[in-house]
């Protein structure tokens, strides 16, 4: 049986990890044939495909990025687009069936692609572990690593000069990366999409940081909304899909809390160093882990379904229970940490 593998939407630490598990596992165990499709669903509309053996995929798990490249193209669209054109381009290359590595928009893309009879299975992935059917996501902890470590060294900097310290983090509709990374460092202050609050909320607990002799580390997720304040980002022409891609809420927020506590803030934006570089250690275990079982589940013909993490175990999960409403962070999760802010 000869696999087409994709990876599609944003790049992730960990990617390459399930390339190379897939691929040894399925060259082992199995009979399989490989081959790379460049550039997410790009590559399979326009045949762009490369054999991918052992040796390509030798080394890879410490290897950030994705050596398939990545896009955010639909496969539905463009003359070359759509389930019918996308089987006979499989059927002329002699490809059985498609491995998707991607999060919400790639997985609901290969649901269509199932649905409409093209052998496809799916890895979830993504840095802001948003997607519901998998207890964790790969590159979740990697981005969770550098943000804490830059939380860290910004917390030196802020102690040394008395001042308060925004740290911008991703995640554009769920706050997981801000939640982590704030428990990890200690921040004072953790501002989540899923708990709006108003200016006078922060900078009474940056105050507070203040008061006690600490200078305030606060840290926020980039679709963070602060309540009352919508005509402050629309006047910067940033609206709540553009402001994520420029930094925009600590920008906003910085200059708002020196306004209004007198303590001197500086914001730092982490952008996309959070998902540049090698995954973490737990990142390479659990994206090789899901690579060996998608080996397992495409000799299975377990079409429609992706592999997942619950708890300890690798399971498979149709695509359908992934798409729909995000991975929030739920309300008894954010109280937990409010307990440290004092
Ligand atoms: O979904 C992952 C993510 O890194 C988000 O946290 C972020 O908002 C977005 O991708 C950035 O996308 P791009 O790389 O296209 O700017």
């Amino acid at each position: 049986m000869k696999i087409g593998i994709l990876t599609s939407g944003g790049d992730c630490p960990g990617l390459n990890a399930v390339i190379r598990g897939v691929v040894l596992k399925g060259t082992t165990n199995y009979d399989l044939e490989f081959v790379g499709i460049r550039d997410g669903w790009r590559g399979l509309v326009d045949a762009d495909f490369f054999p991918l053996t052992r040796h390509e995929v030798k080394g890879l798990s410490k290897v950030g990025g994705t050596i398939l490249g990545t896009s955010r193209t639909n496969p539905y669209e463009g003359p070359r687009g759509g389930a019918e054109n996308i089987a006979k381009t499989m059927y002329g290359h002699r490809i059985d069936a498609i491995l998707a590595i991607g999060g919400e928009g790639t997985l609901a893309a290969a649901n269509r692609l199932a649905n409409d009879g093209i052998n496809v299975i799916g890895v979830p992935k993504t840095i802001d572990n948003d997607l519901r059917a998998t207890d964790y996501s790969f590159g979740f902890d990697t981005a969770v690593n550098i943000a804490t470590d830059a939380m860290d060294r910004l917390r030196t900097t802020g102690d040394s000069h008395q001042r308060c310290m925004v740290a911008e983090v991703m995640g554009r509709h769920v706050g997981w990366i801000a939640l982590h990374a704030g428990i990890a460092s200690g921040a004072h202050v953790i501002c989540i999409p899923e708990v709006p609050m108003s200016i006078d909320e922060i900078c009474e607990q940056v105050t507070s940081a203040h008061d006690r002799g600490r200078a305030p580390l606060v840290v926020v997720s980039e679709g963070f909304t602060i309540t009352g304040m919508d005509e402050a980002f629309s006047d910067k022409g940033l609206d709540a899909y553009n402001r994520p891609r420029l930094g925009g809420i600590s920008e906003v927020l910085a200059p708002e809390i020196e306004r209004i506590t007198g303590v001197e803030t500086r914001a730092t934006v982490l952008g996309h160093i959070q998902r540049g570089g090698s995954p973490s250690g737990f990142d390479r275990v659990l994206a090789t882990r899901l690579g060996l079982h998608a080996a397992d589940a495409l000799v299975e013909g377990s079409w429609g379904q992706m592999v997942a993490l619950r708890g300890t175990d690798i399971v498979r999960v149709p695509f359908a229970e992934a798409l729909g409403e995000l991975n929030t962070v739920p309300q008894y999760r954010y109280e937990e940490a409010a307990a440290l802010f004092g």
